[in-house]
């Protein structure tokens, strides 16, 4: 079933937080999820795991210990297993975050309002080509606009999707950012998806039209069991 991959060669810009984010809606919402997490900093796995209890009943696992060495064999079995597979890839460009590309239907790419971040994002999509090349297949990336305002626009995030859609044209920017909001903050110490905090708020409905958006990319219709 579907990789979904976050990735950037930045640190920071949000891919753990989104990652579970968004694999957590995918979870509430009925679907069979597993996080490979295979940043050494293992924050994906240890938040992860305190999402499992939370999610108690509800098919979701999170496994750390990915690396180099297993992580191809680690998605075989995963996408076996699972409806999604969201695989969390260390914020540096290294064989492992190439084989995790590699082996991805879907590369999110998290960028913040800012210039550093825009090159960062650019060049993350570069090593996705160049993953596309070894592995003999296009594989789909988009940029997720990550840690966003939730007042009004700023200038620099005016700017920054406007350059991301200059320079990278054909990789499609996703409407919906994830909002800069304590609700995510929180989710990392508890555990507990907005959307179980929170059922209808703000968190949940900006993490639930991400969801939507990124199933379209996959070409999957949206029936919510929820
Ligand atoms: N949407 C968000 N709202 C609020 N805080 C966020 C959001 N996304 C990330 N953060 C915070 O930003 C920091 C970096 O996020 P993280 O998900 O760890 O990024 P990465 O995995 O790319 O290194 C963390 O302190 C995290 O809590
Ligand atoms: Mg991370």
């Amino acid at each position: 079933m579907p990789v979904i991959s976050l990735a950037s060669v930045k640190g920071g810009v949000g891919k753990t937080s989104a990652l579970l984010a968004l694999a957590s809606d995918l979870a509430v919402s009925g679907s069979n999820v597993v996080v490979l997490d295979a940043d050494p900093n293992g924050h994906a796995s240890r938040i992860g795991a305190r999402m499992a209890k939370r999610l108690d009943g509800v098919a979701f696992a999170a496994l750390g210990g990915i690396t180099e060495a297993n992580i191809l064999a680690s998605i075989k079995k995963a996408r076996t297993e699972a409806d999604y597979v969201l695989v969390d890839l260390p914020g540096v460009s290294s064989k492992l975050t190439l084989l995790g590309l590699a082996r991805s239907d879907l590369v999110i790419v998290p960028v913040q309002a800012s210039e550093m971040d825009i090159h960062d994002a650019l060049q993350t999509v570069e090593n996705v080509k160049q993953a596309g090349e070894a592995a003999d297949k296009t594989i789909r990336a988009c940029f997720l606009l990550s840690r966003w305002p939730i007042t009004i626009e700023s200038r620099a995030a005016k700017e920054t999707r406007k350059r991301l859609q200059s320079k990278a044209p054909d990789v499609a920017v996703l409407n919906t950012p994830l909002m800069d909001r304590t609700a995510f903050k929180e989710m990392t110490f508890n555990g507990a998806p907005p959307r179980l905090v929170e059922p209808g708020g703000n968190a949940a409905a900006n993490v639930e039209a991400i969801r939507r958006e990124v199933l379209a990319l996959l070409g999957v219709e949206v029936e919510d069991a929820a």
